[in-house]
């Protein structure tokens, strides 16, 4: 056999094996989607590790370790029903299940849209292609841009920051003066365990930019407000 055929005759597990013998580490992204092409949007228990604050993460649900946890899911589609937002940012789409959560509140309110940013062109293709095959595609603005490059138009109710933990800080930083003072700041990832995120909001909230409310949840959730502007 020619090697240069080796990526059409060998088996998926021998392609992982030869990628990593020449070094290619396939991106945790692409390889949780390559799974879920697989095996589709199963359910399994929360396998985040225990902390403090939540010292049973088994007791949540999750479809992977990308896409927020779904009882998460759940209430971003309940703080959209709750708060009625005009416009909802998110950061992050990757396969686009939180997107879609959201979009359902949208639509159970009959108005408003999400626009959601993801930078990788694999990924940002992937969501498109389950955003397109939903009945929720009207209500979603889909970019393939980063959150910190990304300019939307307006006053924003709703955003929900769930990118790469390292740029949650600046992200929070360059979208706050368009968040509404009235609105709500939802950051992913925010438990002990994690860190960083959760050290970035409590900066902010040390800066007197943001109120934080801290969540024990799995992987932690920062639920905040904006102080400016406050009445
Ligand atoms: C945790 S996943 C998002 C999960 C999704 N919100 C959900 O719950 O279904 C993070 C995603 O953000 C993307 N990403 C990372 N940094 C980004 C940035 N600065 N701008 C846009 N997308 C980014 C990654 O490629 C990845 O797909």
């Amino acid at each position: 056999m020619a090697i240069g055929n080796w990526k059409s005759v060998y088996c998926p597990c021998m392609r992982l094996d030869l990628k990593r013998f020449f070094g290619k580490k396939e991106k945790q992204e692409h390889r949780i989607l390559r799974q879920m092409e697989h095996s589709g949007d199963n359910l399994q228990p929360e396998y985040h590790r225990a902390t403090p604050e939540c010292p049973h993460p088994e007791r949540w649900s999750m479809f992977d370790s990308m896409t927020a946890e779904v009882e998460v899911l759940e209430f971003l589609r309940t703080l959209v029903t709750t708060i009625k937002p005009e416009l909802v940012v998110e950061t992050g789409t990757f396969s686009g299940i939180s997107t879609l959560w959201i979009a359902e509140g949208l639509k159970a309110n009959g108005r408003g849209k999400v626009v959601s940013c993801e930078f990788d062109p694999k990924v940002y293709q992937n969501a498109r292609e389950r955003i397109g095959k939903s009945e929720l595609a009207q209500w979603i603005e889909l970019r393939n841009e980063s959150s910190l490059k990304m300019k939307v138009d307006g006053r924003i109710d709703l955003f929900f920051s769930d990118s790469d933990m390292p740029v949650r800080e600046q992200e929070v930083r360059r979208f706050l003066p368009q968040i509404s003072p009235n609105g709500l700041i939802v950051m992913h990832d925010a438990s002990s365990h994690l860190q960083v995120v959760r050290q970035a909001a409590l900066k902010l909230e040390s800066e007197g930019l943001i109120s934080v409310v801290l969540l024990p949840t799995p992987r932690g959730l920062v639920v905040a407000q904006k102080r400016a502007g406050r009445s």
